[in-house]
């Protein structure tokens, strides 16, 4: 992800269907944005990635490195009108981002219980569901349990 993409990014971010996902649901404004890019960017256990197809920018992944030994966490979305397919393919460049160019040793997520689609998704690309942090997420009115998903290297098939 470069400078150019962020209003890009921000617009999905700020999409419905993506706000409502995330641990945060404000409405992200320009500077806030920009503030965060220039954090995270400078930030050498963060990597910012996008997805591009035929040029045309699809979808944004992030890794946290989480400790030593290459225990990261992920988070992506993907653009709001994509078509169907767009997270898998994310899925599969990404995991291959993660295991063949940096050489991470297990990719984390962590979903909130009522995203069933992210839930299928960890699901179908291999990831196991370590634990569940019971009303661990508290969005203003309600709390909701946090699902915990692991995938090892060792697991991982390209
Ligand atoms: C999760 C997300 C990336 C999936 O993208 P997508 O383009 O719909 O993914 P695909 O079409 O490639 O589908 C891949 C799998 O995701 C799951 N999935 C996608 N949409 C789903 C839905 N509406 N209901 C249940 N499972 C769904 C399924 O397992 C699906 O496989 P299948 O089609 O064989 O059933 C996308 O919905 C998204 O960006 N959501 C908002 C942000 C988000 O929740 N990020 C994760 C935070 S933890």
């Amino acid at each position: 992800m470069a400078a150019d993409d962020l209003e890009t990014i921000r617009a999905w971010r700020n999409h419905p269907n993506v706000r409502s996902s995330m641990f945060s649901t404000n409405e992200i404004t320009r500077e806030e944005h920009q503030a965060w890019f220039d954090r995270a960017s400078a930030d050498a256990a963060r990597r910012l990635l996008l997805l591009e197809r035929d040029d045309r920018a699809i979808g944004f992944v992030q890794f946290q490195v989480l400790g030593e030994g290459g225990i990261v966490e992920w988070g992506f979305y993907v653009a709001p009108r994509a078509q169907k397919g767009t997270g898998s393919l994310l899925s599969h460049h990404a995991l291959r981002f993660a295991f063949q160019h940096a050489g991470f040793h297990k990719v984390c997520g962590r979903v909130l219980a009522f995203n069933e689609p992210s839930i299928a998704f960890h699901l179908k690309f291999g990831f196991l569901r370590e634990g569940i942090l019971r009303e661990h997420h508290f969005d203003g009115s309600r709390y909701h349990d946090v699902f915990c998903f692991g995938l090892l290297k060792s697991a991982w098939h390209d």
